[in-house]
């Protein structure tokens, strides 16, 4: 039986890929959310799968990543279409330092909060009432950077510390805790929500005339609809494939029963 699943092992990946070739719904091996309009996984989806600036990769570990334009690549936690929502994490675990240079221009995307905070350095030695303030993934071992929410004005009390930067705008409503929390973005175009409602895909009208969207009834398993070329490619595949292995079996099977007839005899 091992000639079968060398055989499967060697079809498979064919089959999958000639399966995916189209806008389905497609996932990054390590994460669990789908990826569709107006996302789209660069190097499995054409172009027109997905809206500009939606563009997602899984890279080698097998996570799915983001790449905003002057602020680099995020990992990907989460996606929600309905109430658009897309979470991001840095990858060496320091988003506060991320989202201290973050520049949305360019992308689609906008913070889904910004609050205002006063980032204060220390020195090491100072004897810090406020600890809890410290973003300890960018104060080592001379200093501690403390962020505190603007209009608090603890550093009228740390003579000795410097106010590095005032009503600094970040995207997030607890530095210190960002990599737990991650970045929130959203999106107001393309708008998908009347399409999530209904639980209906959104995609382009037209994708060569205009940028308009419109939802489309989800194709049902089994029928031809919505993608025909891929399912056609993916069945014109899998048939002789399947007759080949049934072949195969049956060959198998008869020399398996010629043997024990032999061993008998
Ligand atoms: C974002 O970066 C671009 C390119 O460096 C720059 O032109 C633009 O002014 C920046 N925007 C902000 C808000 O800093
Ligand atoms: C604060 O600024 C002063 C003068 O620029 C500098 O000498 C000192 O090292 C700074 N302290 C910290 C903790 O950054
Ligand atoms: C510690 O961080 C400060 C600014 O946050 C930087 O100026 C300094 O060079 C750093 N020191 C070391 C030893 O990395
Ligand atoms: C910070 O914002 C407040 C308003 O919230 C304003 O009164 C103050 O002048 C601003 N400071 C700077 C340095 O921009
Ligand atoms: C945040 O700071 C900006 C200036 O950088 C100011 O225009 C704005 O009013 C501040 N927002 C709040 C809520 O204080
Ligand atoms: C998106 O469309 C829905 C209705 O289709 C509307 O209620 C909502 O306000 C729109 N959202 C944005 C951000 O334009
Ligand atoms: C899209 O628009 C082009 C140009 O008007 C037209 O030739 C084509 O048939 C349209 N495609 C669909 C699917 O409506």
């Amino acid at each position: 039986m091992d000639i079968l699943k060398v055989l499967l092992i060697l079809f498979l990946p064919v089959l999958v890929v000639y399966a995916k070739n189209d806008c389905s719904e497609s996932y990054c091996p390590k994460n669990k959310f789908p990826i569709r309009f107006p996302f789209y996984l660069e190097n499995q989806h054409p172009q027109n799968c997905g809206y500009p600036g939606f563009n997602l990769k899984c890279n080698s570990q097998g996570y799915t990543v983001l790449n905003l334009p002057f602020s680099g690549e995020f990992l990907v936690r989460t996606i929600r279409y309905s109430n658009p929502e897309i979470k991001l994490f840095d990858a060496d675990n320091c988003l506060a330092r991320r989202l201290m240079n973050l520049n949305l221009s360019s992308s689609p995307f906008e913070p889904y909060v910004i609050v205002n905070y006063t980032i204060l350095s220390c020195p090491s030695e100072y004897p810090l009432t406020f600890r809890s303030l410290v973003v300890d993934c960018l104060s080592n071992d001379t200093t501690d950077l403390l962020a505190f929410y603007d209009g608090s004005d603890y550093e009228k009390y740390m003579p000795g510390c410097n106010v590095t930067a005032r009503n600094l705008s970040i995207a997030s409503n607890d530095l210190k805790y960002s990599d737990l929390f991650g970045l929130s973005l959203t999106w107001n175009v393309p708008n998908c929500t009347a399409c999530e409602a209904k639980f209906e895909l959104c995609g382009f009208e037209n994708y060569s005339t205009s940028k308009e969207i419109r939802c489309f009834g989800r194709p049902k398993s089994g029928s031809s609809e919505g993608q025909p070329m891929a399912k056609v490619i993916a069945l014109s595949v899998a048939i002789p494939i399947s007759l080949l292995l049934l072949l195969i079996f049956g060959i198998s099977l008869r020399i398996y029963c010629n043997k024990r007839r032999e061993a008998s005899s």
